[in-house]
């Protein structure tokens, strides 16, 4: 059997790590035992991955209970070994038969293979909780995001033998609602406008490993090698990679505009974004302008957001600090900074914010998780 070689940010893989340059981003290797009788047998499918190792990592740290636990990938990383927590296991191929006697699954193999096997788990009684945005807006399937709307889970429960299938939010609507929505129960949100700045990450272990040798080859004077995206990634900035619609947004902005109206159940509000992809290697940044239907002073607002749980405030304008990637990459928190009043609105109905979150933390992986912990 051969192990695997682990990508950088991982801590489970048994295999020697490739040379690494100076940022670093991997989370530190636990010992814990999670391992319970009582808890629930889990499956975490697209284990290989970027998210899918986060997964572990958020299992791990936030000791969640488990009887068994099934390491699913494709076909490429069959057979391949990882420790988790102290134990061995091997990665199995994902098939239709992985389910059996599976209580929770943690997706994270991309959109057509949760379209796939997502359904074929619930039929066998899994709960599914997906990354993808294959079922996001199925008006059938609960969108959720723990701290905004816990209420949307409602009725699906562990122990039932009913499968379900549950969709974690696209990473940069997560990040932006963890700041955005204490302000909306305050005042109302009416209008939302978003510039994305986007790293890496959100496209995957694969899309990481790109801009690092890419970062090499410019400064070594080399042409890029451009893979994954298009165009040069190293020292650029470009409008996001996903598809570009008939109506000029993109497939990334349209996410935005319409899991916000699910999540908030608010068919009205208005939404608009542009979504760009940065050469930060983990955590996306996002600058938000507000408006409301009631007044919401700065002060206030930063009360509220200090108040509000998986947030925290980075505003220290006289040291002119306020969040960044960097300093929230690994960490649970959403950071918001730059809380001003929008001056261009009039009654104090306006505001700006600065969010930054490491999306495949709260974005992706920690969110999934908190959402698997609701139902135990
Ligand atoms: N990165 C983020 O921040 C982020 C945030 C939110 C949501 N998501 C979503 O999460 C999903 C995964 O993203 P990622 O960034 O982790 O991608 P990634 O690093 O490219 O990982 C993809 C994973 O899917 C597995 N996979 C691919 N084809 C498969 C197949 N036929 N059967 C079973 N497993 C298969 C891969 O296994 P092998 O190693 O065997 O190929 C790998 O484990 C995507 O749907 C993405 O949109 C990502």
């Amino acid at each position: 059997m051969a192990s695997l070689t682990l990508p950088r940010h991982t801590g489970f893989f048994s295999g020697s790590l490739p040379t690494r340059p100076t940022l670093r981003y991997a989370a530190p290797v636990k010992v814990r035992m999670s391992l319970s009788e009582s808890g629930p047998s889990i499956a975490v499918v697209g284990v290989t991955g970027a998210v899918g190792q986060e997964f572990l990592s958020v299992l791990s740290d936030r000791d969640f209970p488990y009887r068994s636990i099934k390491m699913l990938a494709s076909k490429r990383s069959a057979g391949r070994r990882l420790t988790f927590e102290g134990n061995e296991y091997v990665v199995e191929e994902l098939t239709a038969e992985s389910f059996g006697g599976v209580d929770i699954a943690l997706f994270s193999a991309g959109g057509s293979i949760s379209k796939e096997f997502g359904p074929i788990a619930a039929e066998k009684g899994t709960i599914v909780v997906d990354n993808s945005s294959a079922f996001r807006m199925d008006e059938k399937v609960p969108l959720v995001i723990p701290e905004v709307n816990p209420e949307a889970m409602h009725g699906i429960k562990l122990g039932t033998g009913k499968g379900a299938l549950i969709a974690n939010p696209n990473c940069s609507t997560i990040i932006c609602l963890m700041a955005a929505t204490p302000l909306h129960r305050h005042a109302k949100v009416l209008r939302m406008v978003v510039s994305t700045y986007q790293a890496a990450s959100g496209a995957g272990a694969a899309a990481m490993e790109e801009l690092e040798q890419q970062t090499r080859e410019v400064l070594e004077g080399r042409p890029p090698t451009c893979k994954i995206f298009k165009q040069q990634y190293a020292f650029n900035i470009f409008s996001h990679n996903a598809s570009v619609l008939s109506n000029g947004y993109n497939e990334e902005e349209m996410k935005m505009v319409k899991e916000t109206r699910k999540i908030w159940n608010d068919k009205d509000v208005k939404v608009t974004a542009t979504c760009i992809r940065v050469p930060v290697m983990r955590a996306h940044a996002e600058s938000v302008n507000l408006q409301f239907e009631s007044p919401l002073h700065e002060d206030t607002a930063r009360d509220i957001l200090k108040n509000a749980p998986g947030v925290v405030v980075i505003d220290d304008r006289k040291a002119n600090h306020f969040p960044t990637p960097l300093e929230v990459s690994n960490k649970d928190d959403v950071a918001v900074g730059r809380i001003r009043q929008d001056l261009s609105q009039d009654g104090n109905k306006g505001l700006d914010i600065f969010v930054c979150g490491d999306q495949i933390r709260k974005g992706a992986a920690l969110n999934a998780v908190q959402i698997a912990e609701m139902l135990l």
